[in-house]
């Protein structure tokens, strides 16, 4: 089994939720690919995607957008989307942001989670951190590796069912 995993974002949350998916899915035996969304071109040849992008003012970030939009084109393997964002833990519910919903008709993903992300003030951009000030967000790092890694093996469980039952 192979799977690609591609993940956008602009301070790096994002990408280390799907190095731990990777990290997942090698150890149970599974070949992986985790690309830079600009770097994906074919998709054939894997059994499954995951695409995953971090939230900004509600939307995704262009990069994932961009993919989703390219491969939404033509044949594709499974897919599951999953948004970074939320700076709390992950016992509240969030909002689906409108470019997630989109994605997931889109792609029709198997499956979207959003998980909560990580934020350090001082890496923010000037524009970022007055977005940041007035949003009464709070920062620090809620990445749950729980959370991500058991939805990595559920991954895993839909994909050998699906090969059982074929
Ligand atoms: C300017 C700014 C706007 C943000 N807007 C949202 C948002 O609308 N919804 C959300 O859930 N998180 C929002 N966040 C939190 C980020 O999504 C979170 O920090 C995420 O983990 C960033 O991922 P990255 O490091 O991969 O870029 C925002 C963060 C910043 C700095």
């Amino acid at each position: 089994m192979k799977i690609l995993v591609s993940t956008a974002g602009r301070h790096g949350a994002t990408h280390s939720l799907g190095q731990e998916m990777g990290r997942v899915f090698e150890h149970c035996g599974v070949d992986v690919d985790v690309r830079a969304p600009e770097s994906v071109v074919r998709v054939d040849g894997y059994d499954a995607l995951v695409i995953g992008s971090a939230v900004y003012s509600d939307r995704w970030v262009p990069a994932a957008k961009a993919l989703v939009d390219r491969l939404s084109r033509s044949e594709h393997p499974p897919v599951w989307l999953f948004s970074c964002g939320p700076l709390h833990s992950s016992d509240r519910p969030v909002n689906v942001t409108s470019d997630a919903a989109h994605a997931v008709s889109l792609m029709h993903a198997t499956a979207h989670r959003t998980f909560p992300g990580k934020l350090v003030p001082e890496r923010l951009s000037a524009g970022e951190r007055q977005i940041f000030e007035n949003s009464g967000a709070v920062a620090g790092d809620f990445r749950d590796r729980v959370l991500v890694c058991n939805w990595a093996r559920e991954i895993l469980a839909w994909l050998n069912a699906e090969k059982r039952g074929s």
